[in-house]
């Protein structure tokens, strides 16, 4: 379950409910997902995406998405640091972004353009979609372990285009759930 806080607010949002009516309200889409056969958290990309194929078939007759893979980052990840540094500047994408995490936490920081910057923790069972031209920003959180399934509409479509506006600096690209280590 998804934690949404709202840093210029002091404000934090732990209910499905309130998570989801805000993210709406600032253009994310929201939702946690149930495989109907639970996988491993070390299973094949094959059986993942047969696990949850009714709900990425859904998304993708929806969305217009064709591909969908399974990306893996764990500490070890050779170049993890130069991957990340590529998604925690301010950027958009041409096309959406779209995320159904496995296992570990990540935070996504969403800056609409008329409102306060809100900080996204995401974990095991969430789904995300922020949509194409969306200003955001993302982090691993302290265990630096993120599964997630992807889909796209041209892969070509996910390079960064950065606003170079410094949002992210500031904010502080901590996770407060229990992944938090000062
Ligand atoms: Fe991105």
């Amino acid at each position: 379950m998804a934690t949404v806080r709202i840093p210029e607010q002091g404000r934090t949002l732990r209910s499905k409910d309130e998570v989801t009516t805000f993210l709406d309200s600032i253009g994310i889409e929201y939702q946690t997902w149930t495989p109907e056969h639970p996988t491993t958290t070390d299973a094949s990309q094959e059986a993942i995406l047969d696990a949850y194929r009714k709900e990425i078939d859904a998304l993708k007759a929806r969305g217009g998405y064709v591909t969908a893979d399974v990306i893996n980052v764990t500490d070890q990840t050779p170049g993890l640091d130069a991957m990340l540094a590529k998604f925690s500047r301010e950027h958009s994408h041409d096309e959406d972004e779209v995320r159904f995490i496995l296992d570990g936490h990540g935070v996504f920081h969403v800056h609409p353009q008329n409102g306060p910057v809100a900080a996204i923790e995401v974990e095991a069972g969430d789904l995300i979609r922020v949509p194409r031209g969306t200003w955001h920003w993302f982090d691993l959180c302290a265990d630096r372990r993120i599964r997630a399934i992807r889909l796209f509409q041209d892969p070509a479509g996910w390079t960064p285009v950065y606003t170079n506006s410094a949002a992210e600096t500031r904010f502080e690209p901590v996770c407060f759930g229990p992944a938090f280590v000062r």
